[in-house]
């Protein structure tokens, strides 16, 4: 049984052109580190707070999300609150917006220690300061009475990672968790996360638009466009043969990590802009955007998620597309 399952999720938001998500299928096995790329507006964070029960309000829910067995479409708040304070918890883009500011980090970090797990006040604050030291921060019990402000975004972050674990977690969903932070403090925040997750053996879903740090640290990747997974293969598969005309946008677009033996790889952006929920259509959503999309049959229905080779695939062209002529495509001059 995976940690975190998926099973054909869709949320429809009243009043919008398209569904927010639609039929998303996705697993995390304990252990595993698995992303969800994609642009801004194709539905990762509300597939990741899915996952903790939040979903948007008035939406339209089908299909299913279950944590550790537990379904979560339709859970009291019993349950929710079980999987939130001792299966799952959620690191966030910007570390200020989910602190009080005007309380001290040891208060944040003690409290749910004392509600959720009736400790005392010495023995929360004893396991804050270890929390502390395990995310790197030097001076642990100086960090509990300072206040938000008194530490840098990248200082911040480490609390909340800390923050997270007091939950003692078997999955660890990170949104964006280095997206608000300078490149070499998110190295920094990025090298803590894999040393938790592998002296924990944690699950992680690692949300980001940047398909190169997914790779980085991942086993897994799953590609996300307008609410749909339109592919998902293992890193090493989805880098060397991309079979969604997305994906290997994706991987043209962004800059590599390593700096490439040859001359330097020239970046190409997709063309068109991502589809909003007003925008909506009868065939692939990313046809209008795609150089290889056919009339009379990419834009007659939306294309199923299926198997080709080591990957799946949401192309109705997805054996024929990217043949090796195209693979300049992906990145020219690398
Ligand atoms: N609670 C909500 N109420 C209404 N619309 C919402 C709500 N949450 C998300 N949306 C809409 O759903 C779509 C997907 O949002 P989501 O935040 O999941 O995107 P994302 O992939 O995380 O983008 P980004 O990379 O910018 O964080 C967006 O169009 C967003 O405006
Ligand atoms: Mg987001």
């Amino acid at each position: 049984m995976a940690l975190l399952e998926y099973e054909n999720l869709s949320i429809a938001l009243p009043g919008m052109a398209r569904p927010v998500l639609d039929g998303i299928d996705l697993t995390v096995s304990a252990g595993e580190v698995v992303a969800l790329v994609g642009e801004s507006g194709s539905g990762k964070s509300v597939t990741a707070r899915s996952a903790l029960g939040l979903f948007p309000a008035g939406a339209g829910i089908e299909g299913q999300v279950r944590v550790d067995g537990t379904e979560l479409v339709g859970a009291d708040a019993a349950k929710l609150r079980a999987i939130r304070t001792g299966t799952a918890s959620m690191i966030f883009q910007d570390p200020r917006a989910g602190i009080n500011p005007v309380r001290r980090i040891g208060d944040f970090l003690t409290e749910s220690l004392r509600v959720s797990n009736g400790w005392s006040k010495s023995r929360a604050t004893g396991r804050a300061a270890e929390l502390l030291g395990s995310v790197g921060l030097p001076d642990p019990e100086r960090h509990l009475r300072q206040y938000p402000h008194e530490l840098s975004g990248g200082m911040l972050q480490r609390v909340m990672i800390a923050g997270a674990l007091t939950a003692e977690p078997r999955l660890l969903l990170c949104d964006e968790p280095t997206t608000a932070l300078d490149v070499s403090t998110q190295a920094e925040i990025m090298a803590i996360l894999g040393r938790l997750q592998r002296e924990r053996d944690l699950g992680m879903l690692l949300i980001t638009h940047d398909i190169e740090l997914a790779a980085a640290a991942c086993d897994r990747i799953y590609v996300m466009y307008a609410g749909r997974i339109v592919e998902t293969a293992p890193t090493g598969r989805l880098f060397a043969t991309p079979r969604h005309p997305y994906t290997a946008g994706l991987l043209g677009s962004s800059p590599p990590l390593r700096a490439p033996d040859g001359p330097p790889a020239r970046l190409i952006p997709i063309p068109g802009s991502p589809m909003g929920l007003l925008d909506s259509a009868p065939g692939c959503a990313f046809a209008a955007r795609c150089r290889f999309a056919r009339p009379g049959v990419c834009d007659q229905s939306p294309p199923p998620l299926e198997r080709h080779g080591g990957a799946l695939v949401a192309c109705h062209l997805a054996d024929e597309s990217l043949t090796s002529a195209d693979k300049s495509l992906t990145r020219e001059g690398s």
